[in-house]
């Protein structure tokens, strides 16, 4: 198990501490010790099983009182009215400003309970316990949380960093394989933007991550951590360097909706992050080979990240064209400087059309 502090703000503001590995959770008494009153949120498709139960088990042994409140999620149920039905139970169950929000789940529920503990009495402290691997290597990082409104997603939320992020590769063994293994593009694409030994450490060790090895998840995990505290760290003071998280994102996204949904979001992802190198290679961002470095990490990890040359390019064009990065039908890109190496300003604008040659560049690549 190893332990990461991150500092989300300059001055006094209070650290994260990020604690990784298997039997993380064993820490969960001591960042809630002192509560009087404990409020745990649960997916509710886990809140009766081995998570839920080894979460309360650690609460039991804490000695706090604790409530727990099962919630769905669906980026449906994702929306304002969840967050007011947990204020309403929180208010019921005589939750003041000393009480711990423990969030237990995958990135829609930390963000959603996270935006909940962000507004209630305006701002009580939370835990994250994130239980996908989206969730360890992106969403329970940083302290972003939030709602989607019925125009868009993630439309409504607040920066409000958790106390403690706890995660326990335990809580993955019910994950589906699918879902643990798509969700480590969301790793190799902080190799891309900011650890290019990382991205190779993965091509070395995928049949271990596959394999569910706590070893290889850790060594890994714990740098696409550190790398998305540090670029969240450096972002406070200057702007615009988050930008690089959406890496991949762009073409992603406009895949996602071209498909109405049928790819995992892991699986867009790596389909953009090798199209949006292509277009870097011919902007002078990457190397020739950082495209087939890339591809080989997704294909070693078992992501398909090669995208049915059936995809509607309209439908993909018009998706671009709704990303909210738009500016006057141009697109902004985030790419990396080199491998591994990314700037405080990362975006670039192009034509919609410089990604659709990417992306068919990409789909006829080798490996
Ligand atoms: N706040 C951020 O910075 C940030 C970053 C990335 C993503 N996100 C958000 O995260 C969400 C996606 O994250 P996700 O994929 O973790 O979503 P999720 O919470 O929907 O989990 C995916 C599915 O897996 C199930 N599940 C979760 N843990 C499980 C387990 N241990 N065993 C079995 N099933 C389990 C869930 O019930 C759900 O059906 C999106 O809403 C996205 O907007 C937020
Ligand atoms: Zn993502």
């Amino acid at each position: 198990v190893q332990h990461h502090l991150l500092k989300p703000e300059p001055g006094p503001a209070p650290e994260t501490s990020i604690v990784v590995g298997a039997g993380a959770l064993d820490a969960l008494p001591i960042t809630v010790q002192g509560a009087p009153l404990v409020l745990a949120v649960a997916d509710r498709s886990l809140a009766r099983g081995p998570v839920g139960e080894a979460v309360r088990a650690r609460l039991a042994a804490a000695e706090v009182r604790t409530e727990l409140f099962a919630i769905e999620a669906s980026e449906q149920a994702k929306s304002l009215a969840a967050v007011s039905a947990l204020w309403d139970a929180w208010l019921e169950a005589g939750a003041g400003r000393d009480a711990v929000v423990v969030a237990v789940g995958g990135g829609i529920i930390t963000d959603v309970t996270g935006f909940a503990a962000a507004s209630y009495l305006r701002g009580i402290p939370w835990v994250a316990i994130p239980t996908t691997v989206i969730g360890i290597a992106d969403a329970a990082i940083g302290g972003k949380t939030g709602v989607n409104l019925s125009r868009g997603k993630n439309l409504v939320g607040a920066i409000h960093p958790p106390r403690a992020v706890l995660a326990d590769f335990d809580l993955l063994a019910s994950l589906p394989d699918e879902d643990y293994r798509d969700g480590w593009s969301e790793v190799v694409k902080a190799g891309v933007i900011a650890d290019a030994p990382l991205l190779a450490d993965l091509t070395a060790r995928a049949q271990r991550i596959l394999a569910r090895d706590p070893v290889a998840m850790e060594e890994t995990l714990i740098r696409a951590i550190a790398v998305k505290a540090a670029v969240v760290e450096k972002d406070l003071l200057e702007g615009s360097r988050r930008e690089i998280l959406n890496f991949g994102h762009t073409v992603g996204h406009a895949l996602e909706h071209a498909t109405g949904n049928t790819l995992s979001h892991g699986r867009a992802v790596a389909a953009g992050m090798v199209a949006e190198a292509v277009l870097a290679v011919t902007l002078g961002r990457l190397g020739q080979d950082a495209p087939e470095l890339i591809a080989t990490a997704c294909g070693a990890l078992g992501i398909p990240w090669r995208v049915e040359s059936t995809i509607d390019e309209a439908a993909f064009v018009a998706a671009l064209s709704v990303d909210k990065k738009r500016r006057a039908g141009r697109i902004r890109v985030a790419l990396p400087d080199s491998l591994g190496a990314h700037s405080s300003s990362p975006s670039v604008e192009v034509d919609p059309q410089d990604l659709v040659a990417a992306l068919h560049v990409a789909s006829r690549m080798a490996s």
